[in-house]
């Protein structure tokens, strides 16, 4: 609800903090601007572009600003402004009347916010068409369509935007009877987690692309699609537009996300960042670390994680050269100089999105051409800092029958390297996200890639889907589909899976 009088917002006094004034007044000279207003609606547009609201500035000590010119005439577009205002407000506060004291208060957190990101932007940017360029092409770009969109049409609050009731992603007809065979991704009591397999050519790769597009129409929800071995979908532009997602070729196209962010949090949080930092080497690396260069990169990093935001891996680079040249008593460099430097050849990370901004959006991330540890790395890192923003997030609603809402997907093509290398990143997904919302799709040819995975892995898998395999029998397939079929004789285009308890054979097409 709003109680609002436009003619009192023109004329009230429109005021922030006194540091962001402070601040606001370098941006301005930087930017060249030549009045505060302008400083101060690039600032409120800034803040208003993400997903959360501001928190409450420390005072309102800072310069004040009449709404007639903060928010230019009503031809002008202060109507507009006072729009996006109150409809921000109510988006974040749906039972608060909004009158004209509230939209003084949500301006003033907004301004300041707004200061303090735009002063980030700066940093990063480094110079003025940079600057420009980050605010027009990243921090502007609106999503593709509005979050969290599902089939039903309420819009009325978040809660009701994450509701999307029963998703049942239609798999394709029963081989025997041609009944169509649907599966409800986010029922009650199993994950909401499929894993593919068969051999190669089998139509793995088809049969999840045909599953997230379906789940993308039905809920709207960001996918984000992992091509780990190949390019083999940088160039699907129609499944791009089904996805509404954008494709990133790694190594040549760096990752768009601040990769650590958080770790400045507090000293906890800097820990546990340079350890899953840590962690994620070890595991990228085909011969890992020894105790002791673990021990060195845990003391070279935990100081750059706990102080430095928009950290890059030139700068992971310098930190561990500077620890090792302090500390090192021999003169030989020691491996991890030269690993860090090779993995380091590669810009696989910029920090221009913070996660809630990436993980907002849908993309396409295809690993053909980048050297194997380094392809490790990047989606272990990548695993890492998902797993750390859907911790952020609060449990994902569930409606009267218990359907959670689904937040997102993540689908991962070609996960053998993945499941190999043992690294707990898919694992952690597959296991701990379900109440944030978060669904798993993964492909690998063989039912062996998942040996070895923890048992309560495999009972993270709501939906086994296997096409033609010669796999017999293995302990994955047991477990999975309780019983032998024949895998060897399926034709093409038909697979076997497992719903409400039976196995049931397939043409998914
Ligand atoms: N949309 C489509 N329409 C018709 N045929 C298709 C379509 N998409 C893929 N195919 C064909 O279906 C077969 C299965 O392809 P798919 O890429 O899904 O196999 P895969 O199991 O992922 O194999 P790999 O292990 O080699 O990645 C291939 O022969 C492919 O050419
Ligand atoms: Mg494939």
């Amino acid at each position: 609800m709003s109680d609002i009088d436009t003619t009192k917002v023109w004329l009230a006094n429109f005021t922030t903090s006194a540091e962001a004034t402070k601040q606001g007044k370098e941006l301005f000279n930087w930017l060249g601007f030549s009045a505060h207003y302008q400083i101060a609606r690039l600032a409120i547009g800034r803040s208003l572009g993400e997903p959360n609201f501001p928190e409450t500035a420390p005072d309102a000590k800072g310069i004040t600003i009449k709404g007639n010119l903060l928010f230019g005439d009503e031809q002008q577009g202060a109507l507009l402004w006072v729009g996006l205002l109150v409809e921000n407000i109510n988006q974040h506060s749906p039972n608060k009347t909004i009158n004209l004291e509230v939209l003084q208060h949500a301006v003033r957190d907004h301004w300041r916010r707004g200061i303090s990101l735009l002063q980030q932007d700066w940093d990063i940017a480094g110079d003025y068409n940079k600057f420009v360029e980050l605010l027009i092409t990243r921090r502007a770009s609106l999503p593709n369509e509005g979050d969290y969109l599902t089939t039903n049409d309420k819009k009325k609050s978040q809660h009701d935007k994450l509701s999307s009731g029963a998703v049942a992603l239609n798999l394709g007809q029963d081989k025997d009877s041609g009944e169509v065979i649907n599966w409800v991704i986010n029922g009650q009591g199993y994950s909401p987690n499929v894993a593919i397999m068969g051999q190669s050519g089998s139509g793995k790769t088809r049969m999840m692309l045909k599953l997230l597009t379906e789940l993308r129409e039905l809920t709207g929800v960001p996918v984000l699609l992992i091509d780990v071995q190949k390019d083999e979908l940088a160039e699907r532009y129609g499944l791009a537009n089904a996805l509404g997602a954008k494709f990133l070729k790694i190594p040549s196209q760096p990752i768009p996300l601040d990769i650590f962010a958080g770790s400045t949090a507090s000293a906890d949080a800097a820990r546990d960042v340079t350890i899953a930092f840590r962690e994620s080497l070890d595991k990228a690396l085909a011969k890992g670390l020894t105790d002791n260069q673990k021990m060195n990169v845990l003391e070279a990093l935990k100081p750059l994680f706990a102080k430095r935001k928009n950290i890059t891996m030139l700068a992971i680079q310098q930190a561990i050269e500077r620890h090792y040249e302090d500390d090192n008593k021999s003169n030989k460099p020691d491996r991890v100089i030269a690993i860090i430097h090779e993995l380091c050849q590669y810009t696989l990370f910029e920090p221009t999105l913070s996660p809630a901004e990436f993980f907002s959006q849908s993309w396409i991330l295809t690993f053909g051409g980048a050297p194997t540890e380094s392809r490790r790395l990047a989606i272990f890192l990548l695993f890492d800092a998902l797993h750390r923003y859907l911790q952020t997030l609060p449990e994902s609603p569930m409606d009267e029958n218990n359907h959670r809402a689904v937040r997102m997907a993540v689908a991962v093509d070609e996960a053998r390297p993945l499941l190999d290398a043992k690294h707990d990143g898919l694992s952690k997904m597959v296991r701990l996200h379900r109440s944030h919302g978060l669904t798993v799709f993964m492909a690998s040819q063989s039912p062996d890639d998942y040996a070895g995975q923890s048992d309560d892995y495999m009972e993270q898998i709501g939906l086994p889907i296997c096409f033609k395999t010669n796999a017999t029998s293995t302990a994955v397939l047991n477990n999975m589909f309780k019983a032998k079929p024949n895998f060897a004789s399926l034709e093409s285009g038909t697979c076997l899976t497992v719903i409400e308890n039976s196995t049931r054979k397939v043409r998914a097409f």
